[in-house]
């Protein structure tokens, strides 16, 4: 455990820690830019394939094609691997976290009934007040809510509770979808694991890192078949 170390070792892990996150995402926008240059000159030279008439144009379209989703997959990888590497550092405001909830839920309301899914939030009207940053507390909301999302692809229910809990915040998803195995559930938090073709799998690591940055807390209850309740807890303001 962290607590048990001596101060001097703990800032030291600590700087360490944060000169490596620097070092990542560095190196994730030195290959981000490049990759977008590679991805716009695929693009031209589909273009000039297009227009050029050889006769086996089609096949080098289609591998030209390829390249692309390649490279599409690979941003995608960079830019949730960034998001994860900028979770620790927070822009706090004093705010409501019901605000955040229900300004996201007005975003998600077309997708949500697009894919049959009921939205249902339970916000407490005597909420505290909590030092957050909004825009990674969206980021939270929208990994949680995307998994969820996913999860019940025939359609189901989304809760959104926010209540108070002892001398804190808490805050619970809850979805009527396929729920996790066993094992899902304990590496679910770990970075790059996914169950999902496409998937990176630091949604959830991105989303712990920002709320224990917040000096909270985040647990999930699942089982195959049952759906999923992901807890978190969020300090109020003093
Ligand atoms: N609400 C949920 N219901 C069922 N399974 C879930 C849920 N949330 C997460 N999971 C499981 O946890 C895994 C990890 O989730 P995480 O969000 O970290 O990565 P991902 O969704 O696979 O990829 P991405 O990085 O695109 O979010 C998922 O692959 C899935 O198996
Ligand atoms: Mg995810």
């Amino acid at each position: 455990m962290t607590s048990s170390l001596h101060p001097d070792e703990r800032e030291r892990l600590q700087a360490q820690n944060t000169e490596l996150a620097t070092l990542a995402g560095g190196l994730a926008h030195e290959i981000r830019n490049p990759l977008s240059t590679i991805r716009m000159n695929l693009e031209l030279l589909a273009e000039d394939l297009g227009d050029s008439g050889a006769s086996n144009a089609h096949r080098m379209l289609e591998r030209v094609a390829k390249l692309q989703s390649e490279c599409l997959n690979l941003e995608g990888v960079l830019n949730e691997f960034l998001q994860f590497a900028r979770a620790g550092q927070l822009d706090l405001t004093e705010c409501s976290l019901n605000d955040v909830v229900a300004e996201f839920l007005d975003f998600l309301t077309a997708q949500a009934e697009e894919q049959n899914v009921e939205l249902r939030p339970h916000l407490d009207a005597n909420l505290p007040l909590a030092r957050l940053d909004k825009s990674l507390l969206r980021q939270v909301l929208s990994n949680l809510a995307r998994n969820a999302l996913q999860a019940m692809p025939k359609g189901g229910t989304l809760e959104f509770l926010t209540m108070v809990r002892d001398s804190d915040i808490a805050f619970e998803v809850i979805d009527t979808g396929e729920g996790m195995s066993e094992t899902t559930v304990a590496k679910m938090f770990q970075a790059f694991f996914s169950t999902r073709s496409g998937g990176s799998g630091l949604g959830l690591p991105t989303v712990r890192r920002i709320i224990e940055a917040h000096g909270g807390s985040i647990s999930c209850e699942s089982a195959p078949g049952n759906g999923t309740r992901f807890t978190i807890l969020l300090p109020r303001s003093a």
